[in-house]
């Protein structure tokens, strides 16, 4: 049987789930690398438990290490699973998106505070029949504020304390991939009042918050979404603009994790 409520081994831990540009984190000294199985599959890799600073942390590469896994088959079911098990109390997902309100440009650090889900077709339930695990009801958990706020709050304070710039806000448009979208689409995410486009942000917060486990997002912005500026966007782009706000990501999750 699933049981959603089993309680955790290990002690409470900050989890993180690293997206495109963080595969690794520096200065993490590891202490231990384990291989989860779950009822829902394999998750994209080992759960890393480290010592960060002199804290205690996990550490989940969403698209493997090295990044081979694209966010459509990213299994994001087992992925939380395992990082319950391994006891995250709490889960950051770090992830890169596409700016398309004008906040949100590239190297822009954000912290949103909705989504919309535009993904389709990917385990996104912990409710439905797999394999042997067998359902006693069916749940509709609450959703109204995808993310956990005072998770968002240390994000945001944490950032202010190492003058890193965060934007507060941001509706997270959850789109399918692997490929970019139409300036059209992204018109239509903008009328639909989304900020930020992405394509990793769902189903993983639905399945943290039907886990029970307090999730929030790091994006940063790695491009002017399709259609809102004057060029195409390229890989070039994608990459310098990584390169230049990793660094704000990175000191963000350095000041978070003690807090
Ligand atoms: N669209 C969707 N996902 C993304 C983008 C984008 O423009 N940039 C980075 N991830």
């Amino acid at each position: 049987m699933t049981d959603l409520s089993q309680a955790p081994q290990a002690p409470a831990e900050t989890a993180i789930i690293g997206g495109t540009g963080l595969t690794e984190l520096e200065g993490l000294a590891v202490v231990d690398e384990r291989v989860f199985d779950t009822p829902w599959g394999a998750p994209s890799g080992p759960v890393i438990t480290g010592d960060f600073r002199g804290h205690r942390v996990l550490f989940l590469a969403r698209h493997g290490h090295p990044h081979t896994i694209p966010p459509h088959q990213v299994n994001y079911r087992a992925n939380l699973w395992a990082l319950r098990e391994a006891g995250a109390a709490r889960v950051i997902g770090v992830n890169a998106v596409g700016g398309i309100t004008p906040a949100m440009g590239p190297a822009r650090i954000a912290v949103p505070h909705q989504v919309i889900d535009y993904t389709w077709g990917r385990g996104h339930t912990y409710y439905e029949q797999v394999g042997e695990a067998v359902l006693e009801g069916v749940t509709h958990i609450d959703f109204t504020f995808p993310y956990d706020e005072s998770l968002r709050q240390a994000l945001l304070e944490a950032a202010s304390r190492r003058q890193v710039i965060a934007v507060d806000y941001g509706v997270y448009g959850a789109t399918q991939g692997p490929r970019l979208e139409s300036a059209a689409e992204v018109a239509r995410l903008e009328r639909d009042g989304c900020d930020l486009v992405g394509m990793t942000g769902m189903p993983e917060a639905a399945l943290a918050a039907e886990l029970g486990l307090p999730y929030a997002c790091l994006a940063l912005s790695v491009n002017w979404a399709a259609g809102k500026s004057d060029h195409i966007i390229t890989m070039e782009e994608i990459a310098s603009a990584l390169a230049e706000g990793m660094a704000g990501v990175k000191a963000v999750l350095e000041e978070v994790i003690p807090a």
